[in-house]
C-alpha cells in the first residue's frame, strides 16, 4: 500500500511537471528603470496587473550580495539542529525573529490543511533591530542585512514606481520595518506526497515582497533548479498557475502583497503563489523581504478583499493595518492540531 501511495506520488510530480505551463516572467533592466524609461516602466506596470511578478536585472552589487548571502545561509542551515534552535522565537510571547522550522499551515483544495515541514525560515526586521537575533557561529547578520537593504532601497522605489507609497496613498516606510526571511527548504526524502509544496498556495499579506531567485543544492553541489521545482505564480489574467522560471543569479523578483490590493482597491491585485518540492535529494535557498504598512494605517478599501473576515469590516468602512497583520498570522500560523482550521 504504501508502495502505491509513493508510486502515485511520483506520478502526481510527473503530472505537474508535464502540465506545468511556464510563464514568460518580464524583466526590466535596472538602468532602464532608473532612468525612467517609459517602455520599461509600461512592462513594470503590466507585468505586476497581469501576471503578479516583475523582475529587475543589473542591480549593480546585486550577484555579489546574493552570492554571500545564500553562502551564509547555507552556512548556518549546516550547524547541528540544537544550535539553531538556540536562536527560535518565543512565539507564545508574540515573538516573531530568529530561526523557525515548519511553522505555517496551508489548506489544500480538496480542504485538508497541512503543514510546510520542510520550510524553515530565519526572521530578522530591516533596518537592524536589537530585537534581531544573529548567530554567533556564522555570520548571517552583515549579509543579511546586506541583500535585504538593497531589497528594500529597490523594493521601495517600485513601490513609490505603481503608487502604494508616498503622496497618492500618504504611506511612507519610514516608520515600518521591512521584515526579511532567509527561507531553507529542506530536502524531502520520504517519496510520500502528502504535500507537494514546500510551501502551500497562498497571498502574502503586507504591502509587498522582494524576493531573491532560488538556488539549489544536492549534497552540497549546486544544481539548476529542477522542472517539477520551485516558484509557481496564479497569474491574474488566465487564473492558471504557472511555473517562474527564476534562474537567472542577476535578476531580483517582485510580487504584490493582499494590503497592497486592499490598498489599491483592486488596481493591482495580490500574486498567489506556492512552491513546488523537488524530487530526492534537493534542497532550495533563496531570501524574501516583505514590506508591511506602518501599523496604525487605517485604509477605507473598497477592494473586494473586504468580504475578507480579517478586513473586519464591510466595503469602505476602515481597517487598521495591525488588525489586517494579526488577523493573517492566526490564519495561517500551525496550530497544536495541525490538521484542524
Ligand atoms: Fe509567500
Amino acid at each position: 500500500m504504501a508502495k502505491w501511495g509513493a508510486f502515485l506520488g511520483i506520478m502526481a510530480l510527473f503530472v505537474v511537471a508535464e502540465a506545468a505551463e511556464i510563464l514568460s516572467l518580464d524583466v526590466i533592466a535596472y538602468e532602464d528603470f532608473v532612468s525612467q524609461d517609459t517602455v520599461a516602466l509600461r512592462t513594470l506596470e503590466r507585468a505586476l496587473l497581469e501576471k503578479g511578478i516583475v523582475g529587475i536585472r543589473g542591480i549593480p552589487g546585486y550577484r555579489e550580495n546574493v552570492e554571500r548571502f545564500i553562502e551564509a545561509a547555507r552556512a548556518f542551515s549546516a550547524l547541528p539542529d540544537e544550535m539553531k534552535l538556540r536562536y527560535a522565537p518565543n512565539r507564545a510571547a508574540g515573538d516573531i525573529l530568529g530561526y523557525e522550522l515548519g511553522a505555517e499551515r496551508f489548506q489544500r483544495p480538496d480542504g485538508k490543511w497541512v503543514v510546510d515541514d520542510r520550510k524553515v525560515s530565519y526572521y530578522a526586521f530591516l533596518p537592524n533591530i536589537p530585537e534581531n537575533k544573529w548567530p554567533s557561529e556564522v555570520d548571517l547578520q552583515t549579509p543579511f542585512e546586506s541583500m535585504g537593504m538593497m531589497m528594500s532601497q529597490v523594493g521601495s522605489a517600485v513601490m513609490e514606481q505603481i503608487g502604494l507609497i508616498g503622496e497618492k496613498t500618504g504611506i511612507y516606510l519610514d516608520r515600518a520595518p521591512r521584515l526579511g526571511r532567509m527561507l531553507h527548504y529542506r530536502k524531502d526524502e520520504s517519496g510520500i506526497q502528502d504535500n507537494p509544496f514546500w510551501c502551500g498556495a497562498h497571498f502574502d499579506h503586507g504591502m509587498f515582497t522582494a524576493l531573491l531567485p532560488a538556488f539549489y543544492f544536492v549534497e552540497g553541489e549546486q544544481i539548476p533548479e529542477p522542472i517539477e521545482a520551485g516558484l509557481f505564480v496564479k497569474t491574474h489574467r488566465d487564473g492558471v498557475y504557472k511555473k517562474v522560471l527564476a534562474d537567472d543569479p542577476d535578476v531580483m523578483l517582485f510580487q504584490v502583497g493582499e494590503f497592497g490590493q486592499l490598498l489599491s482597491n483592486d488596481a493591482i491585485r495580490a500574486t498567489e503563489h506556492l512552491v513546488h518540492k523537488a524530487q530526492g535529494r534537493v534542497e532550495r535557498f533563496t531570501m524574501a523581504l516583505f514590506f508591511d504598512a506602518p501599523m496604525d494605517t487605517v485604509i477605507h478599501s473598497t477592494s473586494v478583499l473586504t468580504e475578507d473576515a480579517r478586513y473586519g469590516g464591510s466595503s469602505g468602512e476602515p481597517c487598521v493595518y495591525r488588525d489586517w497583520g494579526n488577523r493573517s498570522f492566526e490564519r495561517y500560523l500551525k496550530r497544536s492540531d495541525p490538521l484542524s482550521p
